[in-house]
């Protein structure tokens, strides 16, 4: 037998947001019984490691990413000891538990920054970025440093006279990690909570943890906008805010903590921005950092043959083993998966066969499984904090930053997950009023009616996930491109092989293109054709029409 890569380079991951899962007590937000509640589900759809967004005590003025107690439990999602039911029975059923951790900032409520803010003499003072404005009166900021959301990243404290820098909100100020204390009282957090048994962590902006000591200004670029694949923006570039030299030491730093924990081992993967060559900085020369970083590239590309397959060789080339790239169509902050193949249910079979057979980590997010939709609203609706600081925007631009992939009322891709067409689609129970509306394709996209309809998306993911399970060689083998059977450039065709494996590889074949196209399927005897838009296997053929939008993978038979 082959040595096996470890876990988490094998499994697959589902992200929940928990405030839209499943409500368990009435109050129209989903909780941590809800998630438990639905343990079973989850296995049955197969994924293998779930994520959950951050749950922590917060005065949720994003939604759980500005964290007031990191050993608290928000009430509305449950106590500690609903927590530790969650891991128990998660791991119970072989599924690993990931928490989402926020280091770069803290609520503004956090009792360390309201130590902090007391005064300049406050023994905390130094645990966040204060600086003096600018002279003459210090009316003006430190320096241009920029938020990620564009607009100084300072603001002015009037009882003390100085400013304190936040990458993202004003309400969510930077820590300082040049301070010792900090850096000892997070890495504490992360200890604890490896010790109460969770798997991974998922780290929050982590390309923003370290800025330069020196405050120097960021030089001017004539980039506007930031993207997934260059962070840099707003007439500037963050040379001194962003992927600091001393961010990617601390990646390294991390990860020996994470090893302190062998039984099992545990996993980081960071959000990061940038182009593949940056993000793998992250994970360190010798495999020393993150273990993964997410690669969002994935959420922008084309989902054409051409362009897919330079995609899957860009992150080949980038991300070979014992690296691991990641394969990510939507999560909390981005629009909806479904709308990348605008809403077409073949198409989007399609795309879950990619990210579930390529190599890498899959990173699905809660409700694709079903082809849930963006709940488009106007922005004043929005309690999302990034749809008030952008409501003066004129709706033809947010439609178009939408179209781009940027949400900025993130509501819109959090809506309710739906469970049964009936009141409230089962999120919350009838007589309560969900936290944000539901979507009105509700009655109609949602879990029960997939799980009764062997067509569905629904019962494709099922069907890709356990084969994943099945095949070794889609969890952990090697790529390699399936170029001498002469396809045309529509069909992105590749093996994967675990060599020394009693199932050493698996064939795949996915039809970006309009057009059927004949294949000539290469070793046909003894193996067995999935595909997703069929609901079952049937013996591999020798000759097949791959269908327009077809995805089908060639396995040995069980
Ligand atoms: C990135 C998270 O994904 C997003 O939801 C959050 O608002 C910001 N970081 C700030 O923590």
């Amino acid at each position: 037998m082959p040595t096996q890569p470890p876990w988490w380079q094998r499994t697959t991951t589902y992200q929940i947001y928990p405030r839209s899962f499943l409500d368990t007590n009435g109050d129209g937000i989903g909780d941590l019984p809800g998630v438990i509640a639905k343990l079973d589900y989850l296995q049955a759809l197969g994924v293998e490691t779930l994520w959950l967004s951050p749950f922590f005590e917060s005065p949720q003025a994003d939604f759980g990413y500005d964290i007031s107690d990191h050993f608290a439990i928000a009430a509305e999602y449950g106590s500690l000891a609903d927590v530790r039911a969650l891991i128990a029975q998660a791991h119970a059923r072989g599924l690993k538990i990931v928490l989402d951790m926020v280091l770069n900032h803290t609520s503004a409520q956090h009792p360390w920054f309201v130590a902090s803010q007391r005064g300049r003499d406050d023994p905390q003072r130094d645990w966040y970025i204060w600086r003096d404005g600018r002279a003459p009166d210090g009316r003006a900021p430190p320096n241009n440093w920029r938020s990620m959301l564009g607009g100084s990243g300072w603001h002015f404290d009037p009882r003390s006279g100085q400013w304190y820098f936040a990458s993202f909100l004003p309400f969510q100020p930077d820590l300082n990690y040049r301070n010792p204390a900090v850096k000892a009282a997070m890495l504490d957090v992360v200890r604890h909570w490896f010790r109460e048994g969770v798997d991974g962590l998922r780290l929050d902006i982590f390309n923003a943890i370290f800025k330069d000591a020196s405050f120097a200004d960021n030089p001017f670029s004539w980039r506007v906008m930031p993207s997934e694949a260059n962070p840099h923006g707003f007439f500037q570039r963050h040379v001194h805010t962003i992927d600091h030299p001393d961010t990617l030491a601390f990646a390294r730093e991390l990860r020996t903590v994470v090893d302190e924990f062998v039984d099992p081992p545990r996993f980081l993967v960071g959000e990061v921005f940038g182009d593949a060559a940056t993000l793998k900085r992250y994970c360190g020369e010798a495999a020393d950092g993150l273990h993964l970083v997410f690669l969002f590239e994935t959420l922008r590309t084309r989902l054409n043959g051409p362009a897919v397959r330079a995609l899957i060789t860009g992150f080949e080339r980038a991300f070979p083993p014992p690296f691991s790239p990641t394969w990510v169509f939507g999560n909390h902050d981005r629009p909806r998966a479904i709308h990348r193949v605008h809403g077409h249910p073949e198409r989007a079979k399609l795309l879950a066969a990619l990210q579930l057979t390529v190599r890498g980590v899959p990173f699905l997010y809660y409700g694709e499984e079903i082809g849930m939709v963006n709940h488009e609203m106007p922005l004043h609706e929005g309690l999302d904090p990034v749809a008030a600081r952008f409501r003066r925007m004129p709706p033809p631009l947010v439609g178009w930053f939408r179209r781009h992939g940027i949400l900025l009322n993130r509501d819109e891709c959090r809506s309710p997950m739906q469970w049964h067409g009936g009141p409230n689609a089962g999120f919350t129970p009838p007589t309560a009023t969900p936290w944000l509306p539901l979507q009105r394709g509700a009655t109609t996209t949602n879990v029960a009616a997939q799980e009764r309809d062997p067509d569905s998306l629904l019962w494709c993911y099922r069907q890709l996930l356990a084969l994943r399970r099945a095949e070794p060689a889609l969890q952990a083998g090697a790529l390699t491109w399936l170029d001498d059977l002469g396809l045309p450039g529509d069909v992105v065709a590749f093996r994967r092989t675990l060599a020394g494996d009693p199932r050493p590889t698996a064939d795949v074949f996915l039809n970006f293109g309009d057009r059927d196209v004949p294949l000539e399927l290469p070793e046909p005897a003894g193996r067995t054709l999935v595909s997703t838009l069929r609901p079952a296997p049937l013996p591999a053929p020798h000759t097949y029409t791959l269908r327009a939008h077809e995805a089908v993978v060639l396995v040995a038979a069980p």
